[in-house]
């Protein structure tokens, strides 16, 4: 509760706190004149014996000053700072598993006064990207009573340097743009971050043709619904997968997606043969794990796949150094590492623009003519999706290869660090001694993720992955931030025959797909289309206004109903976007 330092009625309804009524904040400073400042001296004096903690004087109020100032009959200007408190959630200790509520706790923190260029800001709305109220403002181009739209935490109140560079994947605070009477909390979800995910993610990595058929994962959440919309918009047919009947009737009744399947009930193979029995030409995947897979599986030639989250693994907790991996992981680590992976088809050896004179194979001979095809796979399926730079760190497997052997040179002419693996001790000390690799071992005898630890603790930038398998799922553990896979063949299961559905092996067999349909799959942040924000949120609002798109929140109230409402959402319990009203 706060009250008015003048007469200390509460919440501003008092006539001294006009101004107020419309900021719906406490003013941090006041100029008062003489017969105020009488009436505020003793109201701080009543207040304070109630304790209020709300209140202080820093200014130059003392009883000597107002006594001075009724002999002289003359105005005085006193400051008044009232100490803005406000509540934050935060862990109370490290997740481990699925969020509990008992693993965070409110706290309470004391705001400091503002500076030039700084707002201080009320949550309205809080998502994972909140936006606020502006109650207090010291710089012009924020002014009270706005709304605004930053990324602080769940917090009631904030002050904000709108200038100083943030989180970089996200734009800085800004005011909310005009939505044309459509309601301000979409500002957190379906015309703010969740929706400019969808508009983006989807358009700009899936390139979608009329005709074409979409998967839509995590289908009936807030970026899901907006993804299967667009793509009905683009003339596509739309399959969506949720987990609640309601959800799929929503998807099927409402928004008119084609199909739409609830994945706890329905066999998603199966489901796949039904409404997508020619396979998918985009995927936009929001959860990852076992429906990834058969997704990615159903893959057409040149498919395209936009990764956007893998929330079936969020909760999986550590995971283990070896490799017995859920099926979430080549999702799950793409979400994680931003990395894309594709292959390329070679092209004609016209296109050599390398002197491949210096290059030697595994057979210790000069390259001939006749492998004209190893060295274009290598030369152009390295450099042009790994696309290397000196200093880093790259890692080949096949290594002592036709290919492999190429890619580690080549690898080496462009100043990285290069570690292979590969079968057989010999082919180490090939690569070691003849090769000039930094690291090589032998996967057979080496134990792979200790392999890693040892010649890449920072971790890989780009593998050329000619194995799959249980390799692979190693070293695209270890990749760094922003990392390239090129996914050149998978050997290691070429031979599995039909795999088990379901088997914690499925994820690392991806790569035959990946190959064999050509498949582009790219992850991506929101945040790098920073500079084209407000084209997005636009062309959201258009749409919506003419009855193309549509919205559904899901909508908790109470600030301290936060952690409830994000852990329903993880459990599915939101459709649409998931918000809280403060
Ligand atoms: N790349 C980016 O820049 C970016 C930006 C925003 C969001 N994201 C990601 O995009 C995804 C969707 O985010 P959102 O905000 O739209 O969330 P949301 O879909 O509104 O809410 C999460 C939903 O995920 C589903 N889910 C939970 N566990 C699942 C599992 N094991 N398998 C399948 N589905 C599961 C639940 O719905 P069901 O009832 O259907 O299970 C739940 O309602 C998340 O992975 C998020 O991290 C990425």
């Amino acid at each position: 509760m706060m009250f008015c330092p003048l007469c200390a009625s509460s919440e501003f309804l008092c006539k001294h706190y006009k101004s107020c009524k419309q900021t719906a904040g406490l003013p941090r400073r006041l100029s008062l004149g003489l017969e105020e400042s009488g009436k505020l001296w003793e109201t701080l004096n009543t207040l304070s014996l109630y304790s209020n903690p709300e209140l202080s004087v820093i200014g130059n109020v003392n009883s000597l000053d107002l006594e001075d100032a009724k002999t002289e009959k003359r105005t005085i200007n006193c400051l008044v700072e009232t100490m803005v408190t406000s509540k934050k959630i935060v862990l109370a200790k490290k997740l481990n598993g699925e969020p509990k509520e008992s693993d965070f706790k409110i706290i309470e923190e004391e705001l400091p006064a503002l500076k030039d260029g700084e707002i201080l800001v009320e949550a309205v709305w809080l998502s994972v990207d909140p936006y606020q109220r502006i109650v207090e403002s010291r710089n012009p181009d924020f002014p009270v009573g706005k709304l605004v739209c930053s990324t602080l935490g769940w917090r009631t109140k904030s002050v904000v340097d709108v200038n100083k560079p943030g989180d970089a994947r996200l734009p800085k605070p800004y005011l909310l743009p005009d939505f044309k009477g459509l309601p301000a909390s979409l500002g957190v979800g379906f015309l703010g971050m969740p929706g400019n995910t969808a508009y983006f993610g989807f358009l700009e990595i899936c390139k979608p043709k009329p005709g074409e058929v979409v998967v839509v994962t995590g289908a009936a959440g807030a970026v899901g619904s907006i993804v299967g919309q667009i793509a009905k918009i683009k003339g596509c047919k739309v399959i969506g997968f949720a987990g609640t009947d309601d959800k799929v009737k929503w998807l099927l009744e409402e928004l008119g997606f084609d199909a739409a399947y609830n994945y706890k009930t329905k066999d998603i193979v199966e489901a796949l043969e039904e409404a997508a029995p020619e396979g998918v030409d985009c995927y936009f995947d929001n959860v990852g794990g076992s429906l990834s897979i058969a997704v990615t599986k159903k893959m057409k030639l040149f498919g395209r796949i936009s990764v956007c989250g893998s929330i079936s693994s969020y909760n999986s907790g550590s995971l283990p150094g070896g490799l017995e991996l859920d099926n979430g992981m080549t999702s799950g680590l793409m979400a994680s590492n931003n990395w894309c992976s594709g292959q390329k088809r070679c092209r004609g050896e016209d296109n050599i623009r390398m002197d491949l004179k210096e290059i030697r194979t595994n057979e210790g001979d000069w390259i001939q003519p006749d492998h004209g095809r190893d060295r274009n796979t290598a030369y152009f399926g390295f450099l042009e999706i790994c696309k290397p730079k000196p200093g880093e760190v790259v890692v080949v497997t096949g290594a002592a290869g036709a290919v492999g052997s190429i890619v580690g040179q080549i690898a080496k002419i462009k100043g990285c660090k290069v570690i292979g693996f590969a079968g057989t001790d010999d082919k180490v000390k090939w690569l070691l001694e003849e090769l000039g690799f930094d690291a090589a071992y032998n996967y057979k005898t080496k134990d792979i993720v200790e392999a890693l630890e040892e010649a890449a603790p920072e971790g890989v930038d780009c593998y050329f992955d000619n194995v799959g398998g249980s390799l692979s799922i190693a070293v695209t553990k270890k990749m760094k931030l922003f990392g390239r896979i090129s996914v050149c063949g998978s050997i290691s299961s070429y031979n599995s025959g039909s795999l088990p559905g379901g088997s914690v092996y499925e994820s690392s067999t991806l790569q035959q797909y990946i190959l064999a349909n050509q498949l582009t799959i790219q992850r991506f942040r929101v945040g790098q289309w920073n500079d084209q924000w407000f084209d997005g949120l636009k062309q959201l609002v258009q749409w919506t206004k003419e009855g193309k798109l549509k919205y559904y929140e899901t909508v908790t109230e109470g600030f301290e109903n936060t952690v409830k409402a994000f852990i329903g959402m993880l459990r599915g319990e939101n459709m649409g976007k998931a918000v809280v009203k403060v």
